[in-house]
């Protein structure tokens, strides 16, 4: 069992290693990135950054011609600059061939996703599969990363396929490395992460991806592969649940006639609780927290402990759409025949993802009630159109607001911060202004005419 921190004795020796190639002469890592998601594409495109020969591998063969010509399958920003810049200088290469890919790699890297099964618990067969091309591709030594977030003891399935179905006699390792990067601000994430836990079944093990990270000179922490694997999914509940907390906090807030920016402000002070991950709202969307925290509670129940922390903050989370919708109806009445401005539809700023986006599970339930929605968002149109073509679709938050009964601001957006509100409350038919993510702050709105209601401040002094 491995359990120390990046000493400085084991920088020096990572240094060291890194010195020598350099006289040496040597080039940088092989790195072969499993998988072009968000994960895979982000890490890949860093890695060839720093100096590395990387080969991205996807088995959707219309994605890496894609790739090939420079278009993204996501927006991100800086994405497609830093992609485009490597790939024309011939350190980043996309194939769809996993056996030439891995033949030719020393560091492979299994970033593939892991959804939810029906019992909350992780669908590993993208995992499994992969780890079963390595083992029939494998020539040589290999050191095999998953970084995708997997269950505690996947680092041990991947191990136990990979020996079942090798062919090459030789030896491999396991580790896991834990992502942390966010989606709208991956780049800057993954170039200067708080931390970079390597999970590794040995110290020399644990070099190889010290070294392919020095650059990046950022706290490292070595540790067993268990301990990795739950150190990602520990971060992210942990984070889930502080939402959750200052969710249900922002409901005694709004009952109670105080205003739950002051309170996180006030709480936020405190060095031991911080001021991020405070923002009360619609609660957590995306592809990652609702997933973690079901997998974690499932994980936790395989092991006969009670997740009774994780429910609740699971429960608080599934509870924040429909409650404000309640209030959005407590306040216009009837929806049928109404018209609604909804300003966002990704999970959040400056993504164009909407998987488990809290604006799309209150578009849903606007729909459903008969309103007609007029929609926008800088990003996510495109996507959103595609599950909800009867949605008005409009180039603006003008165009959206105009003849409105009621605006909405479901995701955060900077652009929504600044729109002027004057030009806004002239075009609804009624200036009913709703802001469950509490972006508005100012007197200015009301004195404007506006009817306004944020979440967790009650009405009187929800404007300032
Ligand atoms: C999250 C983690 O923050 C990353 O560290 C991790 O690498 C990633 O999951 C992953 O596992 O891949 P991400 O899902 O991109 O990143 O987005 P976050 O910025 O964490 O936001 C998640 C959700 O929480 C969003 O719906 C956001 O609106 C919501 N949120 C966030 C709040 O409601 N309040 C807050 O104060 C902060």
């Amino acid at each position: 069992m491995l359990g120390w921190d990046y000493s400085r004795e084991f920088k020096c020796l990572a240094n060291q290693r890194i010195t020598d190639r350099l006289v040496r002469g040597s080039r940088d890592l092989n790195v072969v990135v499993i998988g072009t998601g968000y994960v895979g594409l982000v890490t890949g495109a860093v890695f060839a950054d720093l100096g590395n020969d990387v080969v991205c591998v996807d088995k959707d063969s219309l994605k890496i011609e894609d790739l090939e010509r420079g278009k993204m399958p996501i927006f991100e920003p800086g994405l497609e600059e830093m992609v485009k810049r490597n790939h024309a200088d011939a350190r980043l290469h996309f194939t769809t061939e996993l056996k030439s890919a891995v033949q030719g790699g020393e560091v492979l890297f299994i970033a593939v996703p892991t959804p939810s099964k029906g019992d909350g618990g992780s669908d590993l067969s993208a995992v499994r599969e992969v780890a079963t091309g390595i083992a029939r591709a494998m020539n040589g030594y290999k050191v095999v990363v998953n970084k995708s977030t997997v269950p505690v003891g996947t680092g041990d399935l991947v191990r136990r396929i990979i020996s079942e179905h090798k062919v090459w006699s030789g030896e491999f390792d396991v580790v896991s490395n834990p992502e942390f990067l966010r989606e709208g601000s991956a780049i800057q994430d993954t170039l200067r992460p708080d931390r970079i836990v390597i999970g590794a079944p040995s110290k020399s093990v644990a070099m190889t991806l010290l070294e392919l990270y020095a650059p990046l000179e950022r706290p490292m922490l070595i540790t067993d592969v268990e301990s990795a694997e739950i150190i990602k999914y520990a971060s992210n509940c942990f984070l889930a649940a502080r939402i959750s907390f200052i969710n249900l906090v922002a409901d005694l807030c709004e009952q109670a006639g105080a205003d739950v920016l002051q309170v996180a402000k006030g709480m936020g002070y405190d060095q031991r609780i911080g001021p991020q991950f405070l923002d009360a709202g619609l609660g957590f969307g995306g592809s990652c927290f609702p997933k973690d925290l079901e997998s974690l509670i499932h994980t936790m129940r395989k092991y006969s402990i009670d997740p009774v922390l994780l429910e609740a903050a699971w429960k608080i989370n599934q509870e924040r759409v429909p409650r404000f919708f309640r209030k959005m109806t407590a306040v216009l009445g009837e929806l049928e025949g109404k018209t609604i401005a909804l300003l966002g539809l990704a999970f959040k700023p400056n993504t164009d993802d909407i998987r488990k986006a809290k604006a799309m599970e209150l578009l849903k339930l606007l729909l459903d009630s008969g309103a007609t929605v007029r929609a926008y968002d800088p990003q996510a149109m495109p996507r959103a159109r595609e599950l909800y073509p009867a949605v008005q679709y409009c180039d603006s938050v003008y165009e959206a607001a105009t003849g409105a009964d009621a605006l909405v601001v479901a995701t955060e957006w900077n652009e929504f911060r600044h729109m002027n509100l004057r030009r806004i409350r002239d075009v609804m038919r009624v200036p009913i202004l709703f802001d469950p993510r509490n972006i508005y702050y100012s007197e200015r709105y009301q004195k404007m005419g506006f009817v306004y209601h944020g979440m967790g401040r009650k009405a009187a002094n929800s404007v300032q």
